[in-house]
């Protein structure tokens, strides 16, 4: 007999500061199912509600979700206009209860090249979360790894021509200010649903040495209990950031 994990498991003084999921597997928990691939989207994002509550109960403070990559642009037109639709619904029905709940709304990515109604939503989102004080939710939206990491090499280079900084001035910690993420702590676990083994142009700086934990179990299908796991099995890893066990 298995004991299901639960809360009280975890260790307090080891909870993860920043955690990153990608949500990924909502179009086979549909088609499975026989439904549209949007039923899975919609899942997808009720499971993210439940997630980012519990995020919050137990003292996360940042929170990562890849949301739509720039990668997600080559899907058929329909899908991406009905994940977009449920973006916006997501946005309207949620920022004031995330602002209830003292959490901040952090976007990663080129939001603001995201159609206007979509854009208004996530500044207005934004705009009034911006002196909470709780976790942070940063969704990654319109966001690509490799994109962001050039972007920074562009906005380094005008600064280096204009005299703002010099070439030796360029290292790890000034490279990070050029990032989406440069306010955020680095993530300390990824999680990935659906049984895929990859990181797919997420966070590829940001989790250099970030632990990995996946599961086969589809995002729609992701409970409370996998979260804890996930939890759990970072906590009894030993992190030596390349340097020897302590
Ligand atoms: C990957 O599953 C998922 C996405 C591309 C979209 C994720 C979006 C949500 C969960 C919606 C909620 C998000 C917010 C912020 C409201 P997939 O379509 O690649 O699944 P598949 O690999 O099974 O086809």
């Amino acid at each position: 007999m298995t004991t299901e994990p639960n809360i009280n498991m975890l260790d307090r003084n080891k909870i993860p500061k920043h955690i990153a999921i990608i949500m990924d597997g909502n179009g086979r928990w549909a088609k499975e199912r026989g439904l549209p691939r949007i039923a899975g989207h919609w899942a997808g994002a009720k499971v993210l509600r439940s997630i980012v509550e519990f995020c919050a109960e137990i003292g996360i403070q940042v929170l990562s979700v890849f949301a739509f990559s720039t990668e997600n642009w080559k899907r058929p037109l329909d899908e991406v206009n009905l994940i977009l639709n449920l973006l916006l619904y997501y946005l309207k029905k949620e920022v004031n209860n995330l602002h209830e709940n003292n959490i901040i709304i952090h976007i990663t990515g080129e939001w603001q090249q995201l159609p206007i109604n979509i854009a208004e939503e996530i500044s207005r989102g934004i705009e009034l979360t911006k002196s909470n004080t709780g976790m942070i939710l940063n969704i990654a939206l319109n966001y690509g790894s490799r994109k962001e990491i050039i972007k920074a090499c562009r906005d380094l280079c005008i600064d280096v021509k204009n005299d703002k900084i010099g070439i030796e001035d360029i290292d790890e910690k000034l490279f990070k200010e050029y990032l989406f993420t440069k306010n955020l702590p680095d993530p300390d676990l990824l999680i990935r649903p659906s049984g895929e083994l990859r990181i797919s142009n997420f966070l590829l700086w940001q989790i250099a040495y970030a632990e990995l934990w996946f599961t086969e179990k589809y995002w729609p299908d992701f409970k409370i209990e996998d979260l804890l796991n996930a939890i759990l099995a970072y906590q009894n890893r030993e992190r030596r950031f390349g340097g020897l066990k302590k």
